[in-house]
């Protein structure tokens, strides 16, 4: 079994997925808000780094689905994706939310006493650099924290590189099918859990990874069913877009 593995897991059963769910513009600090105000403990978010390496908060490869510019973030200053407007396609509510840094959602859910799964999400090719820039800058932002963030990637590469860098920091291997091979991979990544998509998980390999000594979260999960189901066979969060069905726990 992992060191890792072997620690408490201080984060809830219920986790926000991309900050705030579908109430609220993903990856923003209107989603944490929303979050808060529905009683959550702990979101998820996506973090990836811009042309000029900081770390902030946006789930695609571009920005066009989710701000009012267009272009690969990749290639994008931060100066220039903090002048973007990330709310305004969520409704007029919204309009002038940005895009945050990670600098400003650890000053967030710090002051809130909310619990963090940092889901690296490299643009391509900037998988190593990711991995390991996130990790830093998160144990900096963190650092004598109760709680610290919980890092998650598909990207094993980006994995590899946050364990070497901040190896104290705990990680999780995320996927949408688990593949035959996981207790090596969770082995190797010294993980202290296994984040999956619920539709792939079935009740023999939950007891599995559960035996193994790893934990278990499910994404995105967003019936009180399905939740009931996963939490019986042992799933320790569930991570939702619905903080409105699921209570806060
Ligand atoms: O971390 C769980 C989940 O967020 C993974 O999928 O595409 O929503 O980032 P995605
Ligand atoms: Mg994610």
């Amino acid at each position: 079994m992992s060191q890792q593995s072997k620690r408490r897991w201080p984060y809830p059963e219920v986790v926000a997925h991309r900050g705030g769910g579908t109430l609220a513009p993903e990856n923003t600090i209107a989603g944490f808000r929303e979050g808060v105000r529905h009683g959550y403990r702990a979101a998820e978010c996506d973090v990836k780094l811009s042309a000029d390496n900081v770390c902030f908060l946006l789930h695609d490869d571009t920005v066009d689905r989710t701000c009012n510019g267009k272009g690969l973030a990749a290639g994008m200053f931060m100066a220039e994706l903090s002048r973007l407007d990330a709310g305004a396609w969520k409704g007029a509510a919204f309009a002038g939310e940005a895009l945050p840094t990670l600098a400003n959602v650890a000053a967030y859910c710090l002051a809130q006493g909310m619990s963090l799964n940092l889901e690296i999400k490299p643009c391509p090719r900037r998988e190593e650099e990711t991995g390991r820039l996130v990790a830093q800058e998160a144990a900096k932002l963190w650092a004598g924290a109760a709680v610290p963030p919980l890092l998650s990637s598909f990207e094993i590469d980006a994995l590899r590189a946050a364990k070497a860098a901040e190896p104290a920091l705990p990680r999780a291997f995320l996927c949408e099918e688990i593949p035959a091979d996981w207790r090596a991979i969770l082995e190797e990544l010294d993980c202290v859990a296994l984040h999956c998509d619920h539709k792939t998980l079935t009740e023999p390999l939950a007891r599995a990874i559960k035996a193994a000594g790893y934990q278990l979260l499910c994404y995105t999960v967003n019936d009180a069913a399905d939740a009931r189901r996963l939490l019986d066979w042992g799933v320790d969060s569930l991570c939702t877009d619905r903080l409105d069905l699921l209570p806060a726990r």
